[in-house]
């Protein structure tokens, strides 16, 4: 009896401490899980982004790192994919179409904008931006970011096809800038003939969108057609076609331009031209910074026109250009709409100007004193970008694309001839349209 109470004293004391032990115990529970919530909950968001690898690069240098030091809450996961637009967008496609796409943002091609929005994979903009803002961009800009009167995309940068060529040759030789197709085929003759150069003019000759944004210039400079967007008429088997394609098959046949052209994508034909071996060159601005950086043999030594036509014609200039949507599928809009906001800014847009010399989408920014000091043809790029030709935007566009390109690089290479191609891909593109 006498040493029950002490017991009894020792057996509360326990229960007290295990009561205080659970107690901590939970208390130091709950302290973490609230700690970790937090912390998850400050944890920065990630959009991803996919984009060429040649892209990634300037994307990487500059804009990225300075919206990141602006926006400590988001963190930009750029994704480098393979350098040509079509395998690119094919990336894109096959993730909307598996479902769960990865990507938040996506980096559109101008011609990619009617598929993804008529497939619903993109977020509707068009309340996004006032008719004020809207207005700072090129027109022909915001026209290729609409699908059906709504707007799925934000222009980040245009691009427009160009002419690049030799003013030293041309002094040397004493010759004035082709104007004409006729004229680039003799101007590249006599610069050849007078043995100032190997090559006279490099294109894209790749079976690949390349190839169709520089044919549809040709095509505009002989007077032809590919698609009418507003009936689908299709413009492939009138003899204007079958003239463009002979113009480029003749500076193949005459030594202009070298056989493996039907092989070559932009990068290509742009290192040829920057080895110092060709006197003109098919490409877009991003071309003209690296031509003239130090080292490079053609620093001071080339200049930009528009493309030549047939005589009495202007050439065609082709737009290109890419630009900012939204997935449905992302967790993040909100976060993916001040990430854009920031990248089509004036700001980040100059500094991305600046330092790898792609074309703006805002219009201001093409007579904007620290551009022109850097890029002293901007100013009249613009008049270029506004009349450029888009490739028809219409929602089978990358099917549309794809006939061209195979009947094109048949007809290219001689396997089959230009008549027989273009009939084909005519119908095929009918058959094509007819059904959709
Ligand atoms: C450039 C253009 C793009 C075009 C592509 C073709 O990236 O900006 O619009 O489709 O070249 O290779």
């Amino acid at each position: 009896m006498l040493y029950r109470k002490p017991l009894n004293k020792l057996r509360k004391f326990l229960r007290k401490q295990g009561f205080l032990r659970v107690g901590v115990f939970s208390a130091f529970f709950l302290g973490t899980v609230l700690y970790s919530w937090i912390a998850l909950s400050q944890q920065p968001v990630t959009l991803n982004l996919l984009m060429t690898a040649p892209d990634a690069q300037p994307w990487q240098q500059g804009i990225v790192r300075d919206f990141e030091a602006k926006n400590p809450d988001i963190r930009i996961n750029i994704i480098e994919g393979p350098n040509a637009t079509n395998l690119l967008e094919d990336l894109y496609t096959s993730a909307f179409i598996l479902g769960d796409s990865p990507y938040d943002l996506i980096n559109m091609d101008v011609i990619w904008t009617p598929k993804f929005a008529a497939a619903g994979w993109l977020v509707d903009l068009t309340d996004r931006m006032s008719p004020e803002e809207l207005a700072a961009f090129s027109s022909a800009d915001i026209e290729g970011s609409r699908y059906e009167g709504r707007l799925y995309r934000i222009p980040m940068r245009s691009d427009v096809g160009m002419l690049y060529y030799r003013t030293d040759l041309l002094e040397q030789a004493g010759l004035e800038p082709p104007e004409t197709f006729a004229d680039l085929i003799q101007v590249s003759q006599t610069l050849q003939q007078k043995d100032l150069v190997n090559w006279g003019y490099v294109w894209q000759g790749r079976q690949y969108e390349g190839l169709v944004a520089m044919f549809i210039e040709v095509l505009e400079g002989f007077g032809g057609f590919w698609v009418n967007p507003e009936n689908l008429e299709v413009g492939l088997d009138r003899p204007e076609t079958v003239q463009a394609i002979a113009f480029l098959k003749d500076t193949i046949r005459q030594g202009i331009s070298p056989p493996g052209v039907t092989t070559y994508q932009e990068e290509e034909t742009r290192r040829f031209f920057q080895s110092g071996q060709v006197a003109f060159l098919r490409n877009w601005p991003y071309v003209w910074p690296l031509a003239q950086e130090e080292g490079s043999p053609l620093q001071g030594r080339i200049a930009i026109k528009p493309m030549v036509g047939s005589a009495g014609r202007t050439g065609g200039a082709s737009l290109g250009g890419w630009g900012l949507g939204i997935s449905t599928s992302t967790r993040h809009p909100e976060e993916a709409w001040r990430a854009i906001q920031y990248f089509t800014s004036e700001e980040a847009q100059k500094n991305f100007v600046l330092n790898a010399g792609f074309v703006p989408s805002r219009r201001a920014l093409f007579t904007d004193p620290e551009i022109v000091a850097e890029y002293p043809h901007y100013p009249q790029l613009l008049e270029v970008v506004q009349q450029a030709v888009l490739r028809p935007p219409i929602a089978q566009y990358a099917q549309t694309s794809d006939i061209l390109q195979r009947y094109l690089s048949a007809a290219l290479t001689n396997r089959m001839s230009a008549e027989q191609a273009m009939q084909a891909a005519a119908n095929e593109t009918r058959r094509l349209l007819n059904r959709g």
